[in-house]
């Protein structure tokens, strides 16, 4: 199973990641975290922020995901993954290779996720100082018929994972 969620920068992906982690773990299932931060540190650090690049880094989550899985091994991708073409080509993947994919809309709005500007990122790229940032100056197309939809500004974090959670659950 190849659980996927995209949303904007600072929308919580991560921390909805790591808390369903920490509630599968308590079930016994260990999964394989892949995040965007993570996978840029090393294996994709020879990539940057253009369309192209933004592709392969999710082409790379993908393919990372898809031999974990032929392991038996649940992922938990969190990726702004901007575009609907290239999440809907690792779906495409999926279901040739019958592994089920969630993909979840960590549905936070602009206007939010910059007031929270964990990293500071928003001011930067106001600033101009990060072409090409992801909701500011490079496009976002929200996924159109996503299994979950995690509205963050409307929970806490808590209800957040749990409804992560439970959705999770019923879709297995
Ligand atoms: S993706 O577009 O390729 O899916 P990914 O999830 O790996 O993006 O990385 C996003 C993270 O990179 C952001 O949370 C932010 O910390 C950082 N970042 C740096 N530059 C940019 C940018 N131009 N647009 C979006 N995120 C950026």
């Amino acid at each position: 199973m190849i659980i996927w969620l995209t949303g904007l920068s600072g929308a919580g992906k991560s921390t909805l990641a790591d808390g369903l982690a920490a509630k599968l773990k308590a079930e016994g299932v260990q999964p394989l975290m892949i995040d965007g931060d993570g996978l840029r540190e090393e294996l994709s650090r020879d990539l940057g922020f253009s369309a192209e690049d933004r592709m392969e880094n999710i082409r790379r989550a993908g393919a990372i995901a898809l031999l974990a899985a032929r392991s038996g091994i649940t992922s938990i991708c969190s990726l702004i993954s901007p575009l609907r073409s290239e999440r809907e080509a690792i779906r495409g993947l999926c279901q040739a290779r019958d592994v089920a994919f969630i993909e979840v809309y960590v549905s936070t709005p602009l206007s939010t996720c910059e007031g929270r500007d964990p990293k500071g990122l928003y001011k930067k790229a106001r600033a101009g100082m990060i072409p090409k940032f992801t909701g500011i100056d490079s496009p976002y197309e929200p996924p159109l018929h996503p299994e979950l939809v995690i509205p963050t500004h409307e929970l806490t974090i808590e209800e957040a994972v749990r409804r992560l959670h439970s959705g999770v659950k019923n879709l297995e």
